[in-house]
């Protein structure tokens, strides 16, 4: 049998579909969890979602190359307010429970988050 790769955890997540459902699910936890929503304030949301929809699409192997700004960049006024850890971890938390929510293995949600974890210390100006 001709060997055609794995398919990448974009597929298996279900696609462009699933990405952006999974993606706008879980802006409606990050924006209503108060340990997160003093960083937001004035966030556009929608253009966030968007960016946020390429972004992880990328990081999960699908078809696009992020057009966006540094992660260090975009995150580093946030971290001079306090952006930290706890903050990264709420928010791969709702990403997971959002994942979980869809019906996503917990294999494949493992995947994700360990997919996003090398992104920590961009966020976080390390
Ligand atoms: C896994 C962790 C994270 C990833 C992968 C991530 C990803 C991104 C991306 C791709 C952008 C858009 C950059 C651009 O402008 O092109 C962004 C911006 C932003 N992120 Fe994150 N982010 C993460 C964690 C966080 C956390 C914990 C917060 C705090 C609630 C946060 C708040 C923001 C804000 C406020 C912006 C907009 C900054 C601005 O436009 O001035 N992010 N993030």
């Amino acid at each position: 049998m001709k060997e055609t790769g794995a398919p990448s955890l974009y597929d298996r997540l279900g696609g462009e579909a699933a990405v952006e459902a999974a993606v706008v699910l879980f802006y409606e936890k990050v924006v209503e969890d108060p340990t997160l929503t003093p960083f937001l304030s004035g966030l556009d949301l929608q253009a966030q979602i968007d960016k946020q929809i390429a972004f992880m699409t990328m990081v999960f192997g699908g078809p696009s190359q992020t057009s966006g700004r540094d992660l260090r960049e975009a995150h580093a006024g946030l971290v001079a307010r306090g952006l930290g850890d706890a903050h990264f971890d709420a928010f791969a938390a709702h990403l997971g429970a959002t994942l979980r929510e869809l019906g996503v293995d917990d294999a494949t949600t493992g995947e994700v988050l360990a997919a996003l974890e090398p992104t920590r210390r961009d966020v976080l100006s390390r």
